[in-house]
């Protein structure tokens, strides 16, 4: 029949390995004597400052200095402070992994980021960062995932079985109410409905006291809205003390949290408002959302229906959501020595900051890279896959890649068994902040799928 055919359809998408020799062969670092200064204009205090204008057009702002200085590494002044931006997938690398030792993180000094989630592991370096990452380390083993998993797999079912039922479905704001309720049900048993809408009212004015400020010092209103915020952080972190104390039946996560060995409960608690924050559900919903769209329409069947039979295709295709639509446009560090980064000195002291987007389109990196060509990954090894930096990389890696994997692995199956789907429209031009993802609303018309996976 049709349907085992499917199966034995072994269509080799026919590329070369698309992951550029080039990247292989560039020039060890320049000694001490040749290294460049870095290229920019830093301006004035305040006046010569580029908050906005990046808060504002992220991609453009980068795009147009990289033209001006004919570089992909140089400064200027956000926040008041002079940063270098480092935008090519070579510098990236040096950065968060060859030489990450030279630098720390420093989202301690990134706005009020903070003050809103206290104590935790980003804002740590050296053996503290190491203490508490080996810590929510044990929270992700293989064994506590697939606990974590019967609830994902309960969630995605009850979220996601009637979309062929409208006539057509917002995809980031459904993908957004999934992983809501799947961060909100794995990191703190909250299941019932009211409570969950409670807390989102709540996590939403925290959210609003975090993007408020770093990249827009003159809004008005942020000091109200930076209140409101603070507040809303104490209602979350007494939220989750009361389910870690007092719940009975915990799920398999509390458990894991009490058994874990955090110094005490605040420090617990602290990082359990991290993973339940708004930023996890928005950032799986954007990788959702890029993922469903570059796999529409009928031009995207057969690429579909290979995803389905055959799961490192699905894998790839994973991959190339991530590198082409990574979340988080970015991140930072700052610099503890005098550091030579893709060939440029970076001077002690300064701050840093690696636009991941850039780096994941560098062309020097990845022939056509600005194309969604999941086959590019065939046979490519771990080293190279590497390269994509949506979930940082090196020492300070995210703690959460593999479990984000397998919710990402599992939803996207859980579609490809149930529908096929196809936009209604153009797809809108993408924004990068908070999250990549596209500026309006853009519906998916989903369809039951003809072919009855479950047979084949
Ligand atoms: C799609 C969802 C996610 C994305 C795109 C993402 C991305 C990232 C990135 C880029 C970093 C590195 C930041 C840097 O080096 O500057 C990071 C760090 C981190 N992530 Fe994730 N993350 C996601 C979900 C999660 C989840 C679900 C968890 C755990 C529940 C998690 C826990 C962490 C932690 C604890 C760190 C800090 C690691 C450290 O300080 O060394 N992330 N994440």
């Amino acid at each position: 029949s049709s349907n085992t055919e499917l199966c034995h359809i072994r269509v080799r998408i026919n590329v070369k390995s698309n992951v550029s020799e080039k990247a292989q062969h560039r020039k060890t670092p320049l000694n001490h004597h040749s290294t460049m200064e870095v290229p920019g204009e830093l301006g004035w205090r305040f006046s010569g400052d580029k908050s906005l204008e990046i808060g504002r057009s992220p991609v453009n702002f980068v795009q147009s200095r990289i033209d001006k200085y004919n570089s992909k590494i140089f400064s200027a002044r956000i926040m008041n402070q002079p940063h270098i931006f480092v935008t090519s997938n070579q510098g990236i690398k040096e950065i968060l992994v060859d030489k990450s030792s030279s630098f720390e993180m420093s989202y301690k000094d990134f706005g009020y980021m903070y003050s809103l989630y206290g104590e935790v592991c980003i804002f740590n370096n050296g053996d503290e960062a190491f203490r508490l990452r080996e810590i929510i380390r044990t929270l992700f083993h293989t064994e506590n995932c697939n606990h974590y998993m019967i609830k994902i797999q309960r969630l995605t079912q009850q979220f996601l079985k009637d979309l062929d039922q409208s006539n057509s479905i917002e995809v980031y704001e459904t993908f957004k109410k999934l992983t809501t309720a799947i961060c909100l049900s794995v990191f703190l048993d909250i299941d019932d409905f009211e409570l969950l809408e409670k807390y989102k009212s709540v996590a939403t004015t925290h959210w609003h006291g975090l993007v408020s400020v770093p990249l827009s010092v003159k809004i008005k209103g942020w000091s109200s809205t930076f209140g409101k915020a603070m507040e809303a952080k104490e209602e979350l972190l007494s939220l989750i003390k009361s389910q870690l104390q007092n719940k009975q039946d915990k799920g398999r996560f509390l458990e894991a949290l009490q058994q874990a060995e955090f110094e005490n409960i605040e420090e617990a608690a602290s990082h359990v408002l991290l993973f339940v924050s708004a930023l996890i559900p928005k950032a799986l919903s954007s990788l959702l959302t890029s993922t469903v769209i570059e796999t529409q329409g009928e031009s995207k069947e057969q690429l579909r229906n290979l995803a389905w039979t055959d799961s490192r295709i699905l894998n790839d295709i994973l991959l190339e959501a991530s590198r082409l639509y990574p979340p988080f446009y970015g991140g930072r560090r700052i610099a503890k020595e005098n550091v030579n980064i893709d060939e440029y000195l970076i001077p002690e002291g300064h701050q840093v900051i690696y636009i991941t987007r850039f780096g994941n389109r560098d062309e020097e990196t990845f022939d056509n890279a600005d194309q969604f060509l999941p086959e590019r990954w065939q046979g490519v090894d771990i080293n190279k896959r590497d390269l994509v930096w949506a979930f940082g990389g090196g020492k300070r890696v995210c703690v959460g890649t593999e479990f984000i994997n397998r919710i990402l692995k599992h939803v996207m199956s859980f579609l490809l068994s149930e529908y096929k789907w196809e936009i209604e429209g153009e797809v809108p031009p993408y924004k990068m902040l908070p999250v990549s993802r596209p500026k309006q609303t853009v519906q998916v018309k989903f369809t039951r799928n003809s072919i009855n996976h479950d047979e084949v």
